[in-house]
């Protein structure tokens, strides 16, 4: 397959990771172009990456096969109706717009192909994990392309339904955070414990690194994994116990319907 062309409607941190990927993967500087309404922003990221910059998100997407939407969901709407004129009927539309459904691209846009995504912040590192519904335009050499895309930054993952990118949403597209937040508890309490701050972050980062090494890099399921470092009577087995006596799997469970529940209320806030 010859190196598809992709134009960037919006040039900020998303579009600049995928930009940085796709060169990383090999396309050519040539086959991408980007627009952005902040001259510095473009005079920035032309030097950086040496992709050509437009001011008129129309010039950008001239012969393009793919049309990234990469601004942030409240200004969308207005970018979409501005930019339908200029698109033509071969093109892909990957939007990676958080919680703008299909539906409301669709309406906006008119009957394109059209690929909802829905990645995560490591994607800035290349890093990420996303997932991806196709609408029924979509033919297999656009699934390809938008696939490719989303590999510039880490996994990508096919939905069948698009209503499971809310579930998409609360586990990976909020999880950093939670994973964050349990950085944040155990730096704490192993402070309470006794160690210097530094040394209990340090400890807690590398701990978290290190156990998600070994669960992405083994076929054995986390839950094996953890029966595996817990002895009978020992210290962590008295960890988990408490854990699971305060209901961990329990909160966990609401925190992620939680999500999920906001994920939709702001799709359906954010299509009007
Ligand atoms: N960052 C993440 O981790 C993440 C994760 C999942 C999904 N996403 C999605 O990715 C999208 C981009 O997020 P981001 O973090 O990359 O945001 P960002 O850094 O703010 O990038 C958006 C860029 O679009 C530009 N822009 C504004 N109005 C425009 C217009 N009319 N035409 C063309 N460009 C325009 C902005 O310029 P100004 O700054 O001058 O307005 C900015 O440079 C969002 O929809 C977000 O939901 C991001």
């Amino acid at each position: 397959m010859s190196h598809p062309r992709i134009a960037f409607i919006g040039a900020g941190n998303m579009a600049t990771s995928l930009i940085g990927g796709l060169l990383a993967q090999g396309v050519p500087a040539t086959h991408i172009r980007a627009s952005d309404p902040g001259a510095e922003q473009r005079a920035k990221v032309a030097h950086e990456y040496g992709i050509e910059l437009f001011e008129s998100n129309a010039e950008a997407v001239i012969n393009a096969d793919v049309v990234v939407l990469a601004t942030k969901p409240q200004v969308l709407k207005g970018v979409c109706q501005t930019l339908a004129p200029s698109l033509q009927s071969s093109q892909l539309i990957v939007s990676i717009a958080a919680g703008i459904t299909c539906a409301s691209l669709s309406a906006w846009l008119g009957d394109v192909a059209l690929v909802r995504c829905m990645p995560n912040t490591p994607a800035l590192l290349r890093q990420g994990v996303s997932g991806l519904y196709a609408n029924a335009r979509v033919n297999s050499m656009q699934r390809q392309l938008a696939e490719q895309l989303l590999s510039a930054v880490g996994l990508a993952l096919w939905l069948e339904e698009e209503q499971q990118i809310d579930a998409v949403t609360a586990v990976s597209g909020s999880g950093p955070a939670y994973f964050f937040l349990l950085i944040e508890a155990m730096t704490a309490a192993g402070e309470k414990l006794g160690l210097p701050r530094d040394t209990a972050a340090q400890l807690t980062l590398h701990t978290a690194l290190g156990a998600a090494r070994m669960a992405t890099e083994s076929d054995v399921e986390a839950a094996e994994l953890r029966r595996r470092v817990t002895s009978p009577n020992g210290t962590t087995e008295a960890a988990i116990k408490t854990f699971q006596a305060g209901g961990f799997e329990a909160l966990v469970q609401q925190a992620l319907d939680a999500a999920a529940r906001r994920s939709a209320e702001l799709a359906e806030q954010l299509g009007q």
